[in-house]
C-alpha cells in the first residue's frame, strides 16, 4: 500500500483526486497539506478537512503556505472552481475538527523522519511547501520514497499563459526548487490531463449511485467547473480536465502512461514565466546555467485515457463510503 502524504489546494479536481486515493485500496493516505492556489490556504484548510470529515475519516490536516515564495501573491480567480473551491457549495454540514498544529512543511518532515523511504508525497498545488521542508530537512529527497506532481506542461500548451501549468506559473521559484533537489520524481502534467475529460454526467451517475453527502458535494463541485470548461471549450461538451486525479492514476496504474526523462527546469520571469522546459541529458553546453547531469524527471508524455476513465469510475464506485 502506498503511504501517501497529499499536498493540495481544493479545488473541485483535487477533490476528485482525494476521494480517488480514499477509495483506492493500493492508497493509504496519512496526512494532507495544503497550500494556497484554487482559493486561498485558509480556505483550502476548510475544504480538506470538509472533504475528509463528510467521509467519516479522521486523516491529520496540516496548514501550508499562503503565498508563493518570491513573486507577488494573486487572488484566487472565483470563476473556476468557485469562491469557496468547492463550487459554492449551498450549505455545509457542520463537521468540526481542526488543523495540525505544526505547519504543513514541519508535517512533511515530520513524517518523513518517522518513516523514512516509506511516504510518496503526491502534491496538486503550486510547491512552497515542498520547497520550504527541503529547506527544512536537506535530506528530505533521502527520506521520501517518491514525489508525484501534477504540474508543468512540456509539448501541450500551459492553461494561464500559452507556455505555464497553473500550479508552476504560481510558485515558479519553488517548482525549481523542486525540480533540482534529487528525488524520485514523476510531473504529471497537461500533456497527459488534457487528454482525460470527465462528462459531469460522470459524477451524477456516481452521486445517484452512492446516495452519500461526499458524492453529492463532489457531483456539485463538477458541475461548476464543468460550466467554466464549457465557456472555454465547448467542444468538451459538459465537461473538466481530471489533472490532479491523474497524478494518483499514475502512482497505482503507471503502465497506463507513456513517459520520458530529462531535466526540468522551471522559468522565473520573463515572457516564459512558470514554463517547465525538459532538457534531454547529458546537456552538452556548459555554459547555459543548466547543470550537465542528474536528477532527472519523469515525465508523463501519454496516457490511455479510456483506461483511465474506466479505473477512475471502477475506483469511485467502488464501496469507499459507508
Ligand atoms: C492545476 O491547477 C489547479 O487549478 C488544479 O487544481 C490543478 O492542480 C491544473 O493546472
Ligand atoms: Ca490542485
Amino acid at each position: 500500500k502506498h503511504k501517501v502524504i497529499f499536498d493540495t489546494d481544493p479545488g473541485v479536481d483535487d477533490a476528485m483526486a482525494l476521494y480517488f486515493a480514499l477509495a483506492h485500496p493500493d492508497i493509504d493516505v496519512v496526512g494532507i497539506t495544503t497550500s494556497f492556489g484554487n482559493v486561498h490556504v485558509e480556505q483550502a484548510t476548510a475544504n480538506a478537512l470538509y472533504l475528509t470529515r463528510i467521509t467519516g475519516r479522521d486523516i491529520p490536516v496540516a496548514q501550508g503556505v499562503p503565498v508563493p515564495f518570491a513573486k507577488e501573491p494573486g487572488t484566487p480567480p472565483d470563476f473556476i472552481h468557485g469562491a469557496d473551491g468547492l463550487g459554492n457549495l449551498n450549505s455545509r454540514i457542520e463537521l468540526g475538527g481542526k488543523a495540525e498544529v505544526e505547519s504543513a512543511a514541519e508535517f512533511i518532515v515530520k513524517m518523513a523522519r518517522q518513516y523514512p523511504g516509506e511516504i510518496t508525497l503526491v502534491a496538486v498545488a503550486p510547491l512552497g511547501n515542498l520547497g520550504l521542508a527541503l529547506k527544512m530537512e536537506p535530506q528530505l529527497p533521502k527520506l521520501l520514497k517518491q514525489v508525484v506532481l501534477m504540474a508543468g506542461t512540456v509539448d501541450e500548451p500551459g492553461n494561464v499563459s500559452p507556455v505555464a501549468e497553473a500550479n508552476v506559473w504560481n510558485d515558479p521559484d519553488a517548482a525549481d526548487l523542486v525540480f533540482t533537489a534529487g528525488w524520485d520524481l514523476t510531473m504529471v502534467g497537461l500533456d497527459v490531463t488534457h487528454r482525460v475529460v470527465l462528462p459531469s454526467t460522470f459524477f451524477a451517475r456516481l452521486a445517484e449511485q452512492h446516495k452519500h453527502v461526499a458524492m453529492d458535494t463532489l457531483s456539485h463541485a463538477v458541475n461548476f467547473y464543468a460550466n467554466f470548461y464549457q465557456s472555454i471549450r465547448p467542444d468538451l461538451g459538459h465537461a473538466c480536465y481530471g489533472h490532479d486525479v491523474l497524478a494518483f492514476v499514475w502512482l497505482v496504474a503507471p503502465e497506463m502512461f507513456e513517459t520520458n526523462s530529462g531535466r526540468v527546469r522551471v522559468a522565473k520571469e520573463g515572457i516564459g514565466n512558470g514554463q517547465t522546459m525538459m532538457a534531454k541529458l547529458p546537456i552538452p553546453y556548459p555554459q547555459s546555467g543548466w547543470e550537465a547531469s542528474k536528477p532527472e524527471t519523469r515525465v508523463c508524455m501519454k496516457v490511455d485515457a479510456e483506461a483511465c476513465k474506466q479505473l477512475i469510475d471502477k475506483t469511485l464506485s467502488s464501496n469507499w463510503l459507508q
